[in-house]
């Protein structure tokens, strides 16, 4: 069944081929253009060398996002060597290879990508996720060709957590306005219809946990115009080896190393982007960011079990070692401070 809901959305692709271009920027107002080019100059900050083997777009499509890396990678300054498009829809790609003669494409889907175990620099998927129906097959393929620290960007129309004005709003344009769109300019309506009910389908919480589950620490998180649009920028983690589980195991000596690495693994920078005020405390305190975010519910909840996994480890060694530092950061609001006075109180009660 799941196949065929997977051959249905290709082929759907397949009938809007030669429109989507234009009617996917009269839909947009021109935005979707904007949103590419920021989300990958904004990944390719994160590219420390001069130079990248390999950048490959996942359902590329008509090859927009593509030529947005070009143009964003000649800007950096950053060469490379190869830019691939994959998609399994023969039409779309019909479109993107008259547009980028130059590019190598592969009529594939995402869950089986022609490349070896880790040779990509950076993957990007661009409004193609919601298109995706076996999500976990997908990400684990991401993981299996992507290198070490190799980069994962992902944009998509996710639902917000919380429904405020403006996601009503864009419910009714989707919901409403899109589909007669789609009617008047493309032969087939129920793909304008399908866009509206595939993003219910999709909360945002749910790529974020894509990532952690599979491998990728999630760097960076930006909603554009007020939440229509969300760019996830994600990176490799490489894993504990075993020598780090069996110091983790013993740990009484290089508590704070180990820390370190249990963080870094778990996912520090998620803390960070959630909680800019926290950027310049020592790594020690990230535990107790924890707590916080623990209490607060701002944490993932796979996040949190894995924090709590760590913290069990460690019991509560550090932790008030980690609540002062917290309490006396001149960089903490004071309502954090608040809060991890008392926890500490409790701690130490
Ligand atoms: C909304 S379009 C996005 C195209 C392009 N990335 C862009 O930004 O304009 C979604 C694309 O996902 C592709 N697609 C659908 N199922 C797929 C799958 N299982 N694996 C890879 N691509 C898929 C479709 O063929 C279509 O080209």
């Amino acid at each position: 069944l799941n196949s065929d809901k997977q051959s249905n959305i290709i082929s759907m692709f397949d009938d809007i081929a030669s429109g989507y271009d234009s009617i996917n920027s009269w839909i947009s107002f021109g935005m979707e253009k904007i949103w590419r080019s920021k989300s990958t100059s904004l990944t390719l900050e994160y590219i420390k060398n001069s130079k990248v083997d390999t950048i490959v777009d996942v359902a590329c499509g008509t090859g927009k996002m593509m030529v947005s890396w070009k143009k964003e990678l000649s800007k950096s300054g950053i060469d490379y060597d190869n830019l691939y498009g994959v998609d399994p829809s023969t039409q779309m790609l019909k479109v993107a290879k008259n547009k980028l003669k130059e590019s190598k494409f592969y009529e594939n889907r995402a869950d089986n990508l022609p490349f070896e175990d880790n040779t990509v620099d950076i993957i990007s998927v661009a409004y193609g996720i919601r298109n995706i129906i076996d999500k976990e097959d997908v990400f684990k393929e991401f993981n299996r060709v992507l290198k070490k620290d190799g980069i994962l960007l992902i944009l998509e129309f996710v639902q917000n957590n919380k429904i405020g004005f403006i996601d009503k709003v864009k419910g009714i344009y989707i919901k409403n306005v899109i589909p007669v769109f789609g009617k008047l300019f493309s032969k087939n309506k129920d793909a304008f219809v399908y866009l509206g009910t595939s993003i219910d389908e999709l909360p945002k919480q749910k790529i974020i946990s894509l990532c952690n589950n599979h491998g990728f620490e999630l760097m960076y998180l930006k909603s554009f115009n007020f939440g229509v649009s969300h760019t996830f920028i994600s990176k490799k983690r490489s894993s504990l080896s075993d020598n780090d589980k069996k110091s983790i195991a013993k740990t009484t000596t290089k508590k704070e190393i180990t820390i370190d690495k249990i963080l870094s693994n778990v996912g520090y920078s998620l803390f960070i982007t959630h909680f800019n005020d926290f950027k310049d405390i020592d790594i020690k305190s990230s535990l107790v960011m924890s707590k916080i975010l623990k209490k607060t519910k701002y944490a993932e909840s796979s996040l949190r079990t894995k924090i709590s996994n760590a913290r069990r480890i460690f019991k509560n060694g550090l932790e008030s070692e980690a609540l002062n530092l917290v309490i006396h950061s001149k960089k903490v609001e004071s309502k954090h401070k608040t809060k991890a006075k008392k926890l500490l109180k409790s701690i130490t009660n």
